[in-house]
Formats: structure tokens, C-alpha cells, sequence
């Protein structure tokens, strides 16, 4: 059988999209990275990609007319990749609500908090600041709101006393690294069902 195409989406350092590298390797998951796209041409995770084999594409906002230049330039390299699931994996901007639909139930998200709490920006900071016991990590769907579509699963970590903003950040971060691979492989072998706001796994 052909392995299921994924696409990711990052802008950062991907050690997300290396989770992700490594666990397609080690469990033998029925994935193949397809194409990493980046909208920072210094992101790290092209020099992974690049490392991995994968094709790499960079486009940059500035370089595009507008949000819908941008954002088509993303759908044409995703569909010439022939990728069935977009995966953001630290992919910091915000997709139109027309790019969602055209993927819908296609897009998924790791964001460093127990969604609803703490959307947006340094997630880790906020639940530090906030004053929470435990914090963690959630893989969603990705609807046209920020961060709030169906979640596929979720992790759990401690907030310690003395907790500094990089200690929960990277106890978190322990927990994407295992749960992004985990959702993908669910996704692959076809447990995932959504059915409004809920996500079931199928056993
Ligand atoms: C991760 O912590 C991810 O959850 C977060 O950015 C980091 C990327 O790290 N994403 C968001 O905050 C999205 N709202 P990485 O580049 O090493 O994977």
C-alpha cells in the first residue's frame, strides 16, 4: 500500500517536524513527509527537511500580493505534493477562514496548551502567568477561528513551584513530541471521526 502523503507547514525551529520525521522512521508509520513549507527562510526545520530527503519551499508573506496570493502559493505546493493531511507545526500565522474550507478536516494544529485555555501567542507563558496546576499540549483540527477546532487528543504536564518560562515550555514541549506523531498515526491508519465539535478514535 502507498504511504499517506502529509504536508508541514513550520516557521520555526521543527523539532515538531522531527518528532515527526523520527516516529514515521522507528513505528513504521504508513506516512511520508511530502513537502515542508515555511514562511521564514531561516527556519531550522528546512535544514531538517533538507537533511530528511524532503522537498522544501519557502514562501514568504512580503513576497506575495496579498493574504490570498500567500495562501494559494500554500495550496498549489500542497496539491502538486499530492499531500493529503497539512500539518502546522509551529506554523506562527493564521489561515483564512477560504483556505480552512478548502482542507477541511485536512488541517491539524499542535498548540503548547490545554485548549480552550490559552490560545495564541506563548501559550506557556500565559498558563504561568495565570497561575495553573497542570498545562500541557493539544492536536486539533483547524477551523476558521485561532485555535479552537475539534481536538484529537490532548497531554498533561505538571506546573511545578519555581517553574521558570523555558522549564514548562520544554516539559510541554516532551509532550508535543509524543502527541503530533501519535495523532498523525491515528489519522493514517483512519480511527480519527469527527462529528461536530467532537473527535472520536476508533478502537
Ligand atoms: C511548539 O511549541 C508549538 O506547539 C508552537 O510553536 C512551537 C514550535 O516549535 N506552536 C504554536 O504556538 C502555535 N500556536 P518547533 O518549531 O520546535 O516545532
Amino acid at each position: 500500500m502507498n504511504n499517506h502523503k502529509i504536508g508541514v507547514l513550520a516557521s520555526g525551529r521543527g523539532s515538531n517536524l522531527q518528532s515527526v520525521l523520527d516516529n514515521i522512521e522507528n513505528k513504521k508509520m504508513p506516512v511520508e513527509v511530502a513537502i515542508v513549507i515555511s514562511d521564514k527562510a531561516d527556519a531550522f526545520a528546512l535544514e531538517r527537511a533538507k537533511k530528511a530527503g524532503i522537498a522544501q519551499v519557502v514562501i514568504l508573506r512580503k513576497e506575495c500580493s496579498d493574504k490570498t496570493d500567500f495562501e494559494n502559493k500554500i495550496d498549489a505546493a500542497l496539491r502538486e505534493a499530492s499531500v493529503e493531511l497539512v500539518v502546522l507545526a509551529g506554523f506562527m500565522r493564521i489561515l483564512s477562514s477560504d483556505f480552512v474550507a478548502k482542507w477541511k478536516h485536512k488541517i491539524i494544529n499542535i498548540h503548547p496548551a490545554l485548549l480552550p485555555s490559552f490560545t495564541g501567542l506563548d501559550a506557556q507563558g500565559q498558563a504561568l502567568e495565570y497561575g495553573v496546576k497542570v498545562a500541557g499540549c493539544t492536536v486539533h483540527f483547524v477551523d476558521e477561528g485561532m485555535d479552537t477546532g475539534p481536538i484529537i487528543l490532548q497531554k498533561v504536564v505538571p506546573v511545578l513551584d519555581g517553574d521558570t518560562h523555558d522549564m514548562l515550555a520544554d516539559r510541554i514541549l516532551v509532550q508535543e513530541h509524543i502527541a503530533l506523531p501519535e495523532a498523525i498515526g491515528l489519522w493514517a491508519e483512519d480511527k480519527i471521526e469527527v462529528c461536530g465539535r467532537k473527535v472520536y478514535i476508533k478502537k
